[in-house]
């Protein structure tokens, strides 16, 4: 089965009892769990990662770059100031998405800077646990492109 990563940053580990006007209702895990169910139906593993820490999310895509074909990432405030982790999803090579559960545009100055979207396919915000469906299909339409995928579905 051909293997997508899906990555988390920083605060997201506490989704569920964050601001619900901004970031819904799911926990991670349902959240994951969500995604993991919907990537089934394209015959496509999940692979999950959430830290805290800038560095261990840099690790992990290093690590984990060779054995998927494709990266979904919500790098959580990262995604506002974090040339690392830019430099390590372009470093992977492979199409990556990132989404945003809020509506980053439309909130304070500062989130309005989006230093990590560059290196990906596409960006979305602001439709909460949706965004990470629409990310995924958008995803699968660039693999099947790219010849990645078995287009048989
Ligand atoms: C977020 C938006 C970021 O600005 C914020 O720091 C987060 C979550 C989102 O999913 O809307 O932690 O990435």
């Amino acid at each position: 089965m051909k293997k997508i990563l899906l990555v988390h940053g920083p605060n997201l580990n506490l989704l569920g009892k964050r601001d619900k006007n901004h970031y819904g209702d799911l926990t991670l895990d349902k959240l994951v769990e969500l995604v993991r169910s919907d990537a089934l139906k394209y015959d496509i593993e999940i692979e999950s990662f959430q830290s805290n820490h800038e560095g261990a999310l840099v690790d992990f895509l290093q690590e984990k770059t060779k054995e998927a074909v494709g990266v979904i990432i919500n790098p959580g405030a990262l995604t506002h100031y974090s040339y690392a982790l830019y430099d390590a999803l372009v470093d992977t090579g492979l199409p990556c998405v990132e989404v945003h559960l809020s509506d980053v545009e439309n909130r304070e100055e500062w989130r309005k800077i989006l230093v990590t979207a560059p290196a990906c396919i596409a960006k979305i915000s602001g439709k909460k646990e949706l965004g990470y469906i629409e990310g995924l299909s958008l995803l699968i339409e660039r693999l099947e492109r790219l010849n990645n995928l078995d287009s048989n579905f």
